[in-house]
This record gives structure tokens, C-alpha cells and sequence, in this order.
């Protein structure tokens, strides 16, 4: 079994990646229909790294039957700026205070596991942060966002603009592991 508060947090964070999941592409959506295509990609490409980490997270939860979840979500957003902003919203607090510390509490339940399910996370949010950032300059100036290739490791979510590398740097998966965008 997992420790009570470490699985607590694992459902948590299962809620948190599937619903981020979803509004990606919700957003990915709207910014095809905004003719933002690269955003629309960008989005298609985070909406799959949050599905990697909900699913990642799901698989360590051992508890069976119904469990009421506690996750923060966005709503009420109307355009792609403000899909981003979001975006940025969203994942600087997965980045500043989440994760650091449901890692913390992992680590020191001897949870590892869950432990490097939610390392793998932190890694690819910062790594979104980023690029939306990168995003929303365009977006602002009323320009679609100039990305190349956006790659994501379909083990750790990891994500990046530009080719795929060799090996994941997260987690060490082979090229193959990649989905391009
Ligand atoms: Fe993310
Ligand atoms: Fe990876």
C-alpha cells in the first residue's frame, strides 16, 4: 500500500493532470479557430504530456473503489491570451509549490514511486511554463507563436521544442519514446 497522505496526493494530482488534460485541448481548439496554429500545437503537445503524468500517477495508486479527489482547476477563460495566461497560471503553481511539495512528502514517507511520478511532472511543467510564456508574447502582438518541432516523451511527459534528443533527459527513454507535434 501507499502511505495515506502520499496516495492522497497522487489523486490529487491525477485530478489535477487529467483536467489540465482536457482544457488543453479545449484550448488547443480554440486557438486553431483563433489561427494560432503553433499554439494550437503547443497546446495538442502539454494536453499529451498531462495525460503521461495522469497516467503515471493513476497506475501507483493501489487503494480500490470510489475516492472523492481535491484538485485545483481554471474555469471562464474566453480567448487564446487568456488560455495562456492559464497555462502559466496553472503550471507555476504545479512548479512552485505542488510538487516540491508532494515530493517532499513522498520522500519522506520512503514513497519513491510516487516520488519520481511527481519529478517527472515538475520537470515537464517547468518546461511548459516556458514555452507558453514564449507564447503569449506572440499571441499579445496578435502573432501566432514561431515554434519548431515540439517533442514529448510519452514515459515522462517531458517536453521540448526542437528535435528529440537521443535519450530522455529525465528519465533516460530512447528516441522512440518521443511523439512530435
Ligand atoms: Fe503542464
Ligand atoms: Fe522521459
Amino acid at each position: 500500500m501507499v502511505k495515506e497522505m502520499t496516495e492522497t496526493n497522487l489523486r490529487s494530482a491525477y485530478a489535477g493532470e487529467s483536467q489540465a488534460h482536457m482544457r488543453y485541448l479545449i484550448y488547443s481548439e480554440r486557438a486553431e479557430k483563433n489561427k494560432f496554429p503553433n499554439v494550437a500545437r503547443l497546446f495538442q503537445a502539454t494536453s499529451f504530456a498531462e495525460k503521461v503524468h495522469a497516467g503515471n500517477h493513476y497506475r501507483i495508486i493501489k487503494s480500490k473503489g470510489e475516492a472523492v479527489t481535491f484538485s485545483g482547476a481554471i474555469f471562464g477563460t474566453t480567448n487564446t491570451s487568456e488560455d495562456l495566461q492559464a497555462g502559466i497560471d496553472g503550471e507555476t503553481f504545479e512548479v512552485n509549490e505542488m510538487y516540491p511539495a508532494y515530493i517532499a512528502v513522498a520522500n519522506l514517507q520512503g514513497e519513491n514511486a510516487a516520488a519520481k511520478s511527481f519529478e517527472w511532472a515538475l520537470a515537464a511543467e517547468k518546461a511548459h511554463l516556458v514555452l507558453y510564456e514564449k507564447a503569449k508574447k506572440s499571441v499579445d502582438q496578435g502573432k501566432d507563436a514561431s515554434f519548431g518541432p515540439i517533442n514529448v516523451c510519452s514515459m515522462c511527459g517531458y517536453t521540448l521544442e526542437g528535435e528529440a534528443p537521443n535519450k530522455c533527459p529525465i528519465c533516460n527513454s530512447p528516441k522512440e519514446k518521443f511523439k512530435s507535434f
